[in-house]
């Protein structure tokens, strides 16, 4: 098995990569391209085989080249799990146009560029799978966090619109809504004192009373990207804690 895996330097795509490399080919893509080579350095050493890109999922040139050079290197791709993003806070009459742009070209162009490049090969071979990092945000709204809602509902609408157009090809596509999980993100874009009121924040709001942990999210997507899942198609599967039950 060969699957790539965006945001991979770093928290849900590093566990993720670290996890699958037990029964798979990883490739790393992340625009941090020395944490990339880190992750798939660790693999590499303990046994698997990984091989890292330093890539910006938005650049449709660089994400053409990335899936070709690693289907030549490392075999066609069995799986995807596109997961690279951002969050950017704020209220809504504060953000600015690039902001907006940003947001919505990491998430929703990115998993639409790399979708696209790694469907075609997987619609040839009749056989494919694969997930989509949404949000909890996707489904719920959130103040203050206006383009990251729109840029995760977005991600969620395609994974339903590609599940029913590539489900005649035997590939199935999902998307995993994580509630708040313990990774940088949580502490991107905030004041260095606002950091630990937040995290307990989140972690209040959630019935287990705790944040999740990278690597729970890790064996969810293990298993949407395994045969165990071979029926589950075009759902947000939520690693949430029961923060959000609808
Ligand atoms: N942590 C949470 O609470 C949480 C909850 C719901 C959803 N998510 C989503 O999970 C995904 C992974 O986030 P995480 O929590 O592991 O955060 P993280 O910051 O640890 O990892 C995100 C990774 O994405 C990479 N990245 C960002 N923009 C990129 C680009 N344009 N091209 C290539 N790589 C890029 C970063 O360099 C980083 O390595 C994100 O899509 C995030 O929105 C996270």
């Amino acid at each position: 098995m060969h699957t790539l895996i965006t945001g991979a330097a770093s928290g849900i795509g590093k566990a993720t990569a670290l996890r699958l490399a037990k029964r798979s080919s990883i490739t790393i893509a992340d625009k941090n391209g020395d944490g990339a080579k880190a992750v798939a350095h660790a693999i590499n050493a303990g046994g698997g085989k990984a091989q890292a890109f330093s890539v910006d999922v938005t650049d449709p040139a660089a994400v053409e080249a990335l899936v070709a050079d690693t289907e030549r290197d490392l075999g066609p791709l069995d799986a995807l799990f596109n997961n690279a993003g951002i969050n950017l806070r704020g209220p809504v009459l504060d953000i600015k146009e690039d902001e907006w742009d940003l947001m919505m070209n990491t998430h929703a162009r990115g998993m639409f560029l790399i979708a696209q490049n790694t469907l075609r090969g997987m619609v040839e071979r009749k056989t494919g799978m694969i997930v989509n990092t949404s949000s909890d945000f996707a489904v719920i709204g959130v103040p203050n966090l206006g383009s990251y809602c729109a840029a995760k509902t977005a991600i969620y609408a395609m994974t339903k619109a590609l599940a029913l157009e590539f489900a005649p090809h035997d590939i199935r596509v999902n998307a995993i809504g994580p509630g708040p999980i313990d990774t940088p993100i949580l502490r991107q874009n905030r004041k260095p004192e606002e950091i630990e009121a937040s995290l307990a924040a989140n972690a209040a709001r959630t019935p287990l009373g705790r944040l999740g942990k990278p690597e729970e999210v890790a064996a969810t997507v293990d298993f949407l990207l395994s045969d165990r899942a071979s029926y589950i198609n075009g759902q947000l599967i939520q690693p949430n804690g029961g923060c959000v039950i609808w």
